[in-house]
């Protein structure tokens, strides 16, 4: 049986089909949820049900996805078992013409460290993509399968892309296809997606957090903000396991002269005894935990691992952040989506 699913202070109602979420029946209904791995983990597409039921076993969700209340529940996940008033952290209808399927030549491969690839993409001539600072993309794959990654260029690049790909031991992508890429070959994405992009419409100070490839869309942000000249203070924590990791530091040098308030804390959580680093070491959110005693005027945008984002989501709660200043997303493997 359909149900109808009403959005909480709008005229919005969409459809709901037996075993279908609410997240994928919003989408199909040209209605944007937030969203990120649509596999419960990231907590992005959480949000209440004040009226109605849920299909047993698709209600709630983890502590570490932001689950608080008893009616709260992540919509990548929740089942319609009735007519359902939701309120989600966001919606917007979807511009049908806002996400496109392009192809894309392969311009430059360049091993940034012993397992991150960046990669540059350029589109056909006269082709532009319309995006936001921090959004990713999807490679879709000749098998069918898709592959998440976030844009490192900034929204002006239009004409091109750039990826920064860790591989993933045994990754499809990363470890089977990426290395075979030469320069010419094709690759189809379709972009843009997700709702982690920078928010123009507050100048709250900014605290980036990137965990290894989490860094991509930090410096989409970044040099966003250099190139429309914002006026944000900004406190860049990168956190890798080695300082091998850190394989951007011509970028960060750049940003350090345009920015001269621009702070950059890089946190190694293993990196050994003997190889003369002497920043920051340990895990990325325990330095934003030490450094930052009141987070209530700022904003936090996290990407990385999934564990690095949850317990960086709890450090900032305890800090003062309102739920609505952290942005996030979740590095999860793609599989599935
Ligand atoms: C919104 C979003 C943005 C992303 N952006 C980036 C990015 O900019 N750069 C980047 O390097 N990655 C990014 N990722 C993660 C990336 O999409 C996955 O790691 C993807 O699965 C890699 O594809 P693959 O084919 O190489 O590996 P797969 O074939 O998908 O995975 C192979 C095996 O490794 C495991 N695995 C895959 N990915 C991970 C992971 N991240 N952590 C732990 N185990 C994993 C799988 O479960 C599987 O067992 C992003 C993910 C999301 C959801
Ligand atoms: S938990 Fe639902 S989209 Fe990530």
């Amino acid at each position: 049986m359909t149900f109808q699913i009403h959005i909480d202070d709008s005229d919005q109602t969409f459809a709901c089909n037996p075993g279908e979420t609410v997240l994928d029946a919003a989408l199909r209904q040209g209605i944007e949820l937030p969203y990120s791995c649509r596999k419960g983990v990231c907590g992005n597409c959480r949000g209440l049900v004040l009226q109605g039921d849920l299909v047993p076993g698709t209600a709630g969700g983890s502590h570490e996805a932001g689950i608080q209340a008893p009616n709260e529940h992540l919509f990548c996940h929740a089942q319609a078992a009735s007519d359902l008033l939701i309120r989600p952290r966001s919606w917007q209808r979807l511009d049908p013409n806002a996400r496109k399927t392009v192809q894309a030549k392969v311009f430059r491969i360049t091993q940034a460290a012993s397992d991150v690839t960046v990669l540059q993409l350029r589109l056909a001539a006269g082709v532009r993509v319309k995006f936001k600072a921090g959004q990713y993309l999807q490679v879709l794959l000749a098998d069918g399968q898709r592959r998440a990654f976030s844009m490192a260029n900034a929204p002006h690049e239009s004409d091109s892309v750039q990826l920064h790909i860790r591989q993933v031991p045994n990754g499809h992508f990363s470890a089977g296809i990426l290395p075979t890429l030469k320069a010419g070959d094709m690759l189809s994405l379709e972009l843009p997606h997700g709702d982690f992009w920078l928010r123009e419409d507050n100048d709250r100070p900014l605290v980036l957090v990137a965990g290894g490839t989490g860094f991509a869309p930090m410096q989409s942000i970044v040099n966003h903000i250099v190139r429309q000249k914002l006026q944000r203070d900004i406190t860049l924590y990168w956190g890798s396991r080695q300082a091998e990791g850190l394989y951007a530091a011509e970028q960060i040098a750049k940003w350090q002269k345009a920015l001269p308030a621009l702070r950059y804390v890089p946190v190694l959580s293993d990196e050994p005894a003997d190889t003369g680093w002497s920043g920051r070491r340990g895990l990325v959110h325990e330095a934003v935990l030490a450094d930052q005693a009141d987070l209530s005027g700022s904003a936090v945008y996290a990407c990385g691992a999934p564990p690095m984002v949850a317990a960086l989501r709890q450090a900032c709660a305890t800090r003062g952040l309102p739920e609505a200043h952290f942005h996030s997303d979740a590095f999860v493997s793609s599989q599935g989506q």
